[in-house]
This record gives C-alpha cells, sequence and structure tokens, in this order.
C-alpha cells in the first residue's frame, strides 16, 4: 500500500461532482492514507461535514474556522505543515481562479499558499467553463509553477451538456496520488510498453490472434507512471480498460506495432516489449470473406521479431525489457536463449501452463533473468506487484550501466 501513513490534505469545492469525495476519502483510507478535509463555502451545498468527518474519521474543516483559530490552532498553516499533499477535488472554475490570483481569503487557498506539499488538483465543470481562455490560462499558470492539474474525463455532465468535465475515476485520483507521494526513482524517464495482442488478418472478418489481454503490460505501465516516468503504452486490442495516464498509441497488427516502436523507441529510455505478437501472418490477404469448404490450407509467413530489431538499434543507455511465455519444463533455458539471442539487459519469463499464471491470469510467476546473470524467481501473485519488481531491477541495471 503506496499510501501508508501518508499525510493527505484534501479540499473541496463547489462543484456537483463533490458528491463522489465521500467514496474517494474512504478509497484512499483503504490504502492507508491519512486524510484531513477542508471544505469550501460552495461545497457544503453539495456534501455536509458530517458524511466527510464519518468517513475521514478526523475534523472536517469549514470556511469559518479560518477566521476563529481554536486555542492557537492556526488552521491554514498548521494544516499546510502537516500536509504531504494537498489533493483538490473537483476544483472549480472560481477556485483555478483564487489560486492562480494568490487569493487567500479562503481556507483552501491559504494552505495551497502556505505549505510546501505537491499539489495535485481535478477541475471538474462545464465544459465551456473549462475551455474557456480564462479557465485554461489559469491552468496553464498553475501548470507553469508547479501544480498537478489533470485535465477532466470527456463524457456526459450534469448540466446535461457532454465534453470534457467530469472528474476522473477513483483509481486514477489515487494513481496520481501515488505518483506525487511514491520516491519518484523513473521520475523524468520516458518508458515505452508495448502491450497485449496482434492481430494478423485473414480475410475480412478473419484474423489471428492469441489470448494476451494486456494486464501484464498495463501493470507495468502503471506502476512506472506512479514512479515518475512518462509512459507510452503501443497496445493492441486489449480485454480490459486502459486508465487515463499514459499517451495510447493503439495498434492492431505487428506491422502497425513496428511502426509505432519505431517512432518511438528512439526517444525511450526504457522499453517494456511485453506485447504477445503474433508469431505468423497470413502470405495473402483475403478482400473477401472466405466461404466454407471443405478443407483450406492457410499459407502464414513469420512475423519480423521487432524486439531483435530495435535491440540493434538501440543507443547507449536504453534498457530493453523482452518477456517470454514459455512451458514451465523449458521456461530457464528458453529465457536465456531469448535474453542472448534478443541482446536483452532483462528477459521476463512466465509458464503458460500452470494456472494462475500467464495469459489471461490477474497472477503471475515469473523467472527473471538479467544480462549480468542474475536470476530471480517470484512465486505466484498479483501482476501489480510482478511489476514493481521488475522496475526495482531496471532501476538497479540503470544504476549499474
Ligand atoms: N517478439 C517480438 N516480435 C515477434 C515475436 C516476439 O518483438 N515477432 C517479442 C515479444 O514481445 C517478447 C519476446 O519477443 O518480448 C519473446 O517473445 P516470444 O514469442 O516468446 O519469442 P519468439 O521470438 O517468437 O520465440 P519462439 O517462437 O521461438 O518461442
Amino acid at each position: 500500500m503506496k499510501l501508508s501513513g501518508r499525510r493527505v490534505l484534501l479540499g473541496v469545492t463547489g462543484g456537483i461532482a463533490a458528491f463522489k469525495i465521500p467514496s474517494l476519502v474512504r478509497a484512499l483510507k483503504r490504502e492507508g492514507a491519512e486524510v484531513r478535509v477542508v471544505l469550501t463555502e460552495g461545497a457544503r451545498a453539495f456534501v455536509t461535514p458530517l458524511t466527510l468527518e464519518t468517513v475521514s474519521g478526523a475534523r472536517v474543516f469549514l470556511p469559518e474556522d479560518f477566521l476563529r483559530p481554536q486555542g492557537g490552532f492556526i488552521p491554514h498553516t498548521e494544516l499546510a505543515r502537516w500536509a504531504e499533499l494537498v489533493l483538490v477535488a473537483p476544483a472549480t472554475a472560481s477556485f483555478l481562479s483564487a489560486l492562480r490570483m494568490g487569493d487567500a481569503s479562503s481556507l483552501l487557498v491559504a494552505c495551497l499558499l502556505a505549505t510546501e506539499a505537491p499539489g495535485l488538483i481535478f477541475p471538474a465543470m462545464n465544459e465551456k467553463m473549462w475551455s474557456h481562455p480564462a479557465t485554461q490560462e489559469n491552468v496553464q499558470i498553475l501548470r507553469n509553477w508547479g501544480y498537478t492539474v489533470v485535465s477532466p474525463d470527456e463524457g456526459p455532465l450534469a448540466c446535461g451538456e457532454s465534453g470534457p468535465g467530469r472528474l476522473p475515476s477513483e483509481e486514477v485520483i489515487l494513481a496520481y496520488a501515488r505518483r506525487l507521494l511514491s520516491p519518484p526513482d523513473l521520475s523524468g524517464l520516458r518508458v515505452v510498453v508495448t502491450c497485449g495482442p496482434t492481430r494478423e488478418p485473414v480475410d475480412l472478418v478473419r484474423y489471428l490472434s492469441n489470448r494476451s489481454s494486456g494486464r501484464m503490460g498495463l501493470a507495468l505501465a502503471q506502476a512506472a507512471f506512479e514512479r515518475g516516468a512518462e509512459v507510452v503504452l503501443i497496445h493492441g486490442p486489449l480485454s480490459v480498460p486502459i486508465p487515463p495516464l499514459f499517451t495510447r498509441v493503439p495498434v492492431e497488427t505487428t506491422a502497425e506495432m513496428q511502426e509505432a516502436l519505431l517512432e518511438h523507441f528512439p526517444a525511450a529510455d526504457v522499453l517494456f516489449m511485453v506485447a504477445a505478437v503474433a508469431d505468423y501472418r497470413p502470405v495473402n490477404f483475403r478482400a473477401e470473406k472466405i466461404k466454407r469448404r471443405e478443407r483450406l490450407v492457410l499459407e502464414l509467413e513469420p512475423t519480423p521479431d521487432l524486439l531483435a530489431e530495435v535491440s540493434r538499434k538501440r543507443r547507449p543507455g536504453q534498457v530493453i525489457v523482452g518477456f517470454a511465455a514459455e512451458e514451465a519444463e523449458n521456461l530457464a533455458s528458453e529465457a536465456a536463449r531469448k535474453l542472448r539471442q534478443k541482446g536483452l539487459d532483462l528477459l521476463v519469463a512466465n509458464p503458460i501452463d500452470r494456472p494462475g499464471a500467464g495469459f489471461e491470469a490477474e497472477t503471475n510467476e515469473v523467472l527473471i533473468l538479467d544480462r549480468e546473470g542474475r536470476r530471480i524467481e517470484l512465486s505466484r501473485r498479483p501482476k501489480e506487484e510482478i511489476a514493481e519488481k521488475i522496475l526495482d531491477q531496471v532501476v538497479r541495471l540503470r544504476e549499474t550501466s
């Protein structure tokens, strides 16, 4: 639990999405965070102090507390010193304006001016208010000052309109909170992750592919994001949703993945080649729907080895991590062969013939080999945990290279 014991000051301002905040407080608490809430006058109309006090298990700070410090407790400076992260959700247009102007007449803005903790702000409002130049300029200035202002999600809005304006999901808010509170050991690094299967069309309606879900790649991409990296996700068709934390490059065929990789690899510091690239493709694509007959022979040719190709083009300092799915019996020997033949820094191999590992599973068990001959075996555990261990190895390899 990355937020365990971390002190989060949560500012709530007066937008309709404030009704979601008690649930966010519970999610933060489940992750072990300590949460104190500051409500603005506007927020009070949407969510009650009693609810927030009950879910946070701590006193909620209201506008009038700013004017009446009790027993020598000066709320804005005390809270500013206490906080390790100030999270504002939802943030209204007028809150963004007040912060941009340094207008400390509300307790929440005063806390933000008085704190050294990072500020994480989630605007949510009508989409025209969001795209208004006043709001956009305020957001730009706050970003220039170092605040993390996360653009709202697109979708139906409470006002009946549709567009960018929705508060992002709890999972996304938590991912950003973890990013700002974790040791930023991948900070400033560009990480490319490929994941999911590729599809090779046979005819207008059929394709060759495999059962990769994309879960392991997404777990790595999210863990890298939370440790400070900028992540480009090159992905085939996935069976799980992709959180809006990455630059997404959707592809379908191996040739499209190759093109995307050749575009994004040169600027990458680390490549995780998690994709289950289709190994064969039909020699001839049939631009029709093939009719059922007695017997059909498809002629297939191997796809190019994308990993070996980028590995040949690497520049010094780039770390390349490959993956392999093998029968348990051949796992170690095949992993060693692929590490060597593809010129990798790290190879992560998992068995395909054990329950709770490999394709479509939520857990995995892996053998990790590195270029220096190290060997790490990880028993069955959630893919998120495996992802953290793989990242630890990447950090170590970067330190020693
Ligand atoms: N890979 C790739 N291009 C391919 C096939 C695989 O880049 N055409 C990458 C995968 O993304 C993975 C690694 O190579 O990171 C190993 O994939 P795997 O399918 O196990 O390797 P193959 O080279 O296909 O070996 P084999 O078929 O002999 O098992």
